[in-house]
């Protein structure tokens, strides 16, 4: 961790989210009110905990009321969840978090799977949530999906993308997350979308939702912050995906960019090694597999290192 300095960017965790709603088996809601709790206290302060929709199309997550209820809330630390529509929006409210998120894709193909809904209905659905989340004084995420492409239709204009933003911000959402659910962007297109996307709104309202399928995502995350973009999302130990996006991996692993700004002298707020601690147990005591963050193998192979020079 930079010591002292203000961080320079924020970091918005989402894998107890986009991580666990991917997992082939249903995590105990012991197990997840923990992980919030060790990720809020390696310095996490933005975190998406849930997600208030139907269980039966993400049953990972259906004990969503109950992880809200049993995390600890903190002075300073927003908690946030997803909300497809009114449904969830009255959930959401029930369950006193601070950030509602709202989802919608630049293709209309991966939009109608993820939520059976055309992306002009999924707009008009948006509209009564974000107003009752302002009137009721929470902030307002909009994911745009799909933006670097699409797993059903391939390629995604650049205008598509700016069209939702634009529309999303003028519906009230405080933040627009560009998300590359597939992971398939690349640095160039990266920031010609976010120059472009900068043109309709100021990019202190965006944030970089990056997967890694192809090993690029760091690499992403650098061109969107060189284009101007202080905003990243991203998942302890890479863990994640959509379930509705087939082809699409693990996120962009929280490590690997907590490592790459605080290397690059830029403040973070958030303790690496304990961090790294995190990713080691959800491992060892929660999943009973390895995660994927390139950061979390490489710290853990060299602490695996030192115990055994420790013991010779
Ligand atoms: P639907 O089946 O079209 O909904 O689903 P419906 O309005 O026809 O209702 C059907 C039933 O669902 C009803 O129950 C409703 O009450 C219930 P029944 O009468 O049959 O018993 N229902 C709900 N229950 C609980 N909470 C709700 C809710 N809404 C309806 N909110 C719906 C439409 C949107 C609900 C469904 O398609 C859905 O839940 N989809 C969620 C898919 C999802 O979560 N995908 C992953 C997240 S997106 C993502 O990962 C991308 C992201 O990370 C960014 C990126 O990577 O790009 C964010
Ligand atoms: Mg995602």
């Amino acid at each position: 961790m930079t010591a002292g300095a203000a961080p320079g960017v924020r970091l918005y965790e989402v894998g107890p989210r986009d991580g666990l709603q991917n997992e082939p088996g249903v995590l105990p809601t012991e197990a997840k009110i923990a992980l919030i709790g060790r990720l809020a206290a390696a310095g996490l302060r933005e975190i998406e905990v849930t997600s208030f929709v139907s269980p039966r199309w993400i049953p990972a997550l259906a004990d969503a009321e109950a992880v809200a209820k049993g995390i600890e809330r903190r002075e300073g630390i927003r908690f946030g969840a997803l909300v497809p529509n009114l449904e969830g929006w009255a959930r959401f409210l029930g369950a006193e978090l601070d950030v509602a998120a709202v989802f919608v894709s630049a293709s209309e193909t991966h939009n109608r799977r993820n939520v059976n809904c055309s992306v002009a209905e999924s707009l008009a659905r948006f509209e009564p949530v974000i107003e009752a989340a302002r009137t009721a004084g929470k902030s307002v995420r909009a994911y745009v999906s799909t933006v670097c492409g699409c797993p059903y239709e391939g390629p995604v204009a650049v205008a598509a993308v700016v069209r939702l933003a634009r529309a999303l911000a003028a519906l009230g959402a405080d933040e627009i997350s560009l998300g590359d659910t597939i992971g398939v962007g690349y640095p160039r297109q990266v920031r010609e979308l976010v120059s472009a996307v900068g043109e309709a709104l100021p990019l202190s309202r965006v944030a970089l939702h990056a997967h890694d399928t192809f090993g690029r995502a760091v690499a992403n995350v650098e061109a969107a912050f060189e284009a101007g973009v202080r905003s990243f999302d991203a998942s302890v130990g890479g863990l994640g995906g959509c379930p509705y996006a087939p082809g699409a991996s693990g996120n962009l692993a929280t490590e690997d960019v907590v490592d790459l700004f605080e290397r690059s002298g830029i403040a973070t707020g958030i303790d690496l090694d304990l961090l790294v601690d995190v990713g080691i147990w959800l491992e060892d005591e929660v999943l009973g597999r390895r995660l994927p963050g390139r950061v979390l193998r490489a710290k853990r192979g060299e602490r695996e290192r030192e115990n055994r020079k420790g013991r010779t």
